[in-house]
Parts: C-alpha cells; sequence; structure tokens
C-alpha cells in the first residue's frame, strides 16, 4: 500500500483546514469532522489516521481502472520529464494527435472521425454546446441556437452546463444562459421502483422534445443534451427505446443529439460508451472521467463525421483563417494525454469493459437483495451503477444520506450521495469479493443509520 500518513508539517486543525472553500461540501460540518484521504492503490483509499476504505464510487466514476496503475504513473513520469508543457494553439505535440486518434478509433460505431480536448466534464460540455452552435452556422442555419436538457440532468457547472442541466440546487443562485429549456426527466417511482436495469416503463417521454419542437420551433433548436444514464442526479436510467425515441425526432428536425458521456463513457455499462450499449448513435459525445482514470484532468468532445468537416468548409467560404474560436491553455495538455494513452492501454489489454459486463448481473443480483432494508425505497442499476434511493427525514431531505455517507466511510466504505439517494459506481477491476463487502456494509450502515 502506498501512500497514509499527513505530509509533514500538515495538522488537521480547522485553522489548516479552514482556507480552502471545498466545492459541493457541507464545509462548516467537514471543517469540524474532516474525513482526509492521504494514499490509494487498487480498490482502496488510505485515511490520514491510517484506515482502508474500500472505494464504492471509483473516486467521482473516474477511477475506471483503479487506483496507483504503475503504467499511468510511469506514463505521468516520464512525460513530465520530457515535455511539461506545450501550447496546441498554432502548435501541436505528439501525443494529442495519438490520443485523439486512438479516441476515434475506438469510438461507438464506428462514426465519430474527430475529437476535441478540454480539461473537464464542464468544459467538455460548454465545448459541446459551442461545436453544435458553429456547425449549424457553418451550413446556414445560424438561427439554431437553443439547447434542451432534460430536468435533473448533470452537465457539470458551467453555465452552459448549468443552463441545459436540470438539479434545481445548481441553478437556484445563478443565471442561466437564455435559449434553454428542459424535456421532463425519465423517472417515475410509482412506474419504475425496483427495476432490473432499464425499466419497461417511459418510452414516451422522449415525445416531450415534440413538444419542445411545437413550442420553440424546431428549426431554432441546435441540440438536445442527455446523459445516456444520469448519474449525479441519483442514477435514473432510460427507459427501453427512450433513446432510439429521442433520436428519431433529432432526425426528422435537424437537431443535433448530444450524450453527455462523462460517467458512462470508458466502460461502465461494460461497453466503451453507452452509444455503444443502447445502439443509439448520438451526433456528439462528451468525455471526462475515465479518459485518464482521473489521473490528469482532462475532457473531450467527440463528433461525428461531418461535424467538423462542416465547420471547416463554412470557414473556407468565410475565408477566414482559425475556423472555431474556442479552446483552453491546456487542451491536450501532455501530462493528460500520457495518463489518457495509458489508461486506455490498460482498459485493452486488461479487457475491463468485458470483465464489467461479466459483473454486472452479479452486482444487480447483490444490490436487489438489499431490498426490504430499512429505510430503502428503491433499488436501480445498469452496468456496474447501483443507485439506492431512501426515505427522507421528515422536514430534512438529505441528512439520513449524508449520515449514511459518514457511518459507511466509518465502516470502511466510500459510498456517494445525492440528497438521500445513495449512487455506486466502483472501479471495474473489482471482484466479486468486493460486490459482497460493498452490500454488506451497505445493508449494516443502513440498519444502523436512524
Ligand atoms: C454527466 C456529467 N457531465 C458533466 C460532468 C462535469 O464534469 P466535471 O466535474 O469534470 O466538470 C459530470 C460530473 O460528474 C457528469 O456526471
Amino acid at each position: 500500500m502506498e501512500g497514509g500518513g499527513l505530509p509533514q508539517g500538515f495538522e488537521a486543525t480547522p485553522n489548516n483546514l479552514e482556507p480552502f472553500w471545498m466545492p459541493f461540501t457541507w464545509n462548516r460540518r467537514f471543517k469540524e469532522q474532516p474525513k482526509l484521504i492521504t494514499g490509494a492503490d487498487g480498490m482502496h483509499y488510505t485515511t490520514h489516521d491510517g484506515r482502508e476504505v474500500l472505494d464504492g464510487t471509483a473516486g467521482l466514476w473516474c477511477v475506471n481502472a483503479g487506483h496507483n496503475r504503475r503504467r499511468i504513473v510511469e506514463a505521468v513520469q516520464q512525460q513530465v520529464a520530457q515535455l511539461d508543457y506545450a501550447p496546441t494553439f498554432q502548435l501541436g505535440h505528439p501525443l494529442t494527435f495519438q490520443l485523439a486518434n486512438q479516441l476515434v478509433q475506438m469510438a461507438p460505431q464506428g462514426a465519430f472521425d474527430h475529437v476535441f480536448f478540454a480539461n473537464s466534464g464542464s468544459e467538455a460540455v460548454d465545448s459541446a454546446l459551442k461545436i453544435a452552435m458553429a456547425y449549424h452556422r457553418a451550413r446556414g442555419q445560424g438561427e439554431r441556437r437553443r439547447f434542451i436538457g432534460r430536468e435533473r440532468g448533470y452537465h457539470g457547472v458551467g453555465f452552459g452546463g448549468i443552463s441545459v442541466g436540470g438539479i434545481t440546487n445548481n441553478r437556484r443562485m445563478f443565471a442561466e444562459l437564455p435559449g434553454t429549456d428542459h424535456m421532463r426527466h425519465t423517472f417515475d417511482l410509482k412506474e419504475q421502483a425496483y427495476s432490473r436495469g432499464q425499466p419497461d416503463w417511459g418510452a414516451h417521454l422522449a415525445d416531450d422534445l415534440e413538444r419542445m419542437c411545437a413550442l420553440h420551433g424546431a428549426e431554432t433548436i441546435a441540440g438536445v443534451i442527455v446523459e445516456p444514464v444520469a448519474g449525479s442526479t441519483g442514477v435514473l436510467l432510460p427507459p427501453k427505446g427512450y433513446l432510439q425515441r429521442l433520436r428519431e425526432i433529432c432526425d426528422k428536425h435537424g437537431i443535433l443529439l448530444i450524450f453527455d458521456e462523462v460517467i458512462t463513457g470508458f466502460g461502465r455499462l461494460g461497453s466503451g460508451f453507452a452509444a455503444e450499449y443502447f445502439g443509439v448513435t448520438p451526433d456528439i459525445i462528451t468525455l471526462a472521467k475515465g479518459i485518464t482514470n482521473g489521473v490528469v484532468p482532462m475532457g473531450a468532445v467527440m463528433v461525428r463525421e461531418g461535424i467538423y468537416d462542416s465547420v471547416m468548409a463554412g470557414a473556407e467560404r468565410g475565408g477566414g483563417t482559425i475556423e472555431f474560436f474556442h479552446g483552453y491553455t491546456y487542451t491536450g495538455h501532455p501530462l493528460a494525454c500520457a495518463a489518457g494513452l495509458a489508461t486506455l492501454e490498460i482498459y485493452k489489454e486488461e479487457e475491463l469493459f468485458q470483465r464489467a459486463a461479466r459483473l454486472a448481473p452479479v452486482w444487480e443480483d447483490a444490490l436487489h437483495n438489499l431490498k426490504g432494508t430499512r429505510h430503502i425505497k428503491d433499488l436501480r442499476n445498469l452496468g456496474l451503477i447501483a443507485g439506492i434511493e431512501l426515505e427522507s427525514r421528515p422536514d430534512a431531505p438529505g441528512q439520513r444520506g449524508y449520515d449514511a455517507f459518514t457511518r459507511a466511510w466509518e465502516k470502511g466504505l466510500l459510498i456517494r450521495v445525492t440528497g438521500d439517494i445513495i449512487a455506486l459506481s466502483p472501479p471495474l477491476i473489482l471482484d466479486e469479493g468486493h460486490i459482497d463487502r460493498i452490500f454488506q456494509t451497505l445493508k449494516e450502515t443502513l440498519e444502523e443509520t436512524d
């Protein structure tokens, strides 16, 4: 086991902890009762007080190949010693091209031919929205500037992402971009409770997109963005036929379909991408997280054949030089590319996506064995994802979830909670013993939580 122990000179006192404004955190509580991670290896984290914690969430849905993979660590070490940074505006370095080639080769249905790099899922989403607008404009349809997202969707925290996203707490404090609207979400407890895999009920909810087209005028809509499986909102699965129906409606109206695969990309469902799993080819795919196994920040946008060419042709007609006025200082950062290439090799050589597919039925059975456990009102799953919805305490939504999170942590299991919904998404290297331990610990946690 690597790591463990606090760095020299660092004490976990409230004074030391205060200056860091923590993201998506109950800061005041954390600083009274800190949970500090100091090392990681394989399926486990190490805490500052030397405990081992089983990672039930692959960090934040990103460490798909498990922690501390030598191959990735060494690739990054070698890269930083050779080329620490290179701009990618009007210049290039070989690894970006290599990684883009690899991604295009593994892309679903062989239908994607270009990749734009960003540094996070949020940036990937904002880039994807801009690409969609640029595409329509290049084809003489510049009036297509509207985007349709979905209630309870999570597309990161940029202004583009929160505008198409549909999580109330992420939106209520902030103004959103004009020209966005939302379809209904796809979850209905009454119709779908305790579904195994995709629910049978709900394909018709995709017809909400027709309603949006009628309301706004389909010719004003640039794109529709959805998570094929919504994760951060508490694991919502697409009803059977739903994504196919969205695809049909987009085709009918010339609207680009964007799949936000930031969590579903790289094996989470037992295939490279959710697009492959569901047999639905979107026009644009956003990626992040598992692209580098979480080792170096990176996001990416893959576009279907024709999109890049259209933008190039548009610029050609306009006589300009730069075709797309967008990019980041760290687009295609050498360390991220090195981590990405090593990560993709691991996925392939260890057949981790196939492993996830093989384990998915075991995972499903273990999850549904929790039925009847205290506080549980729904269980849902797909691939190596599980959602466990708890009854909320009267007048205190989210408190039971938070208490379960803390208790599980103390018992040596990392889970993730969104309000009173627990989400699990372990590294794909887990084995059946880990699955038993995850669900056994969870059962005890819930039995002991008020
Ligand atoms: C579907 C989806 N899109 C976008 C994001 C944002 O990614 P990031 O936190 O890297 O900006 C997330 C993060 O969880 C996500 O789940």
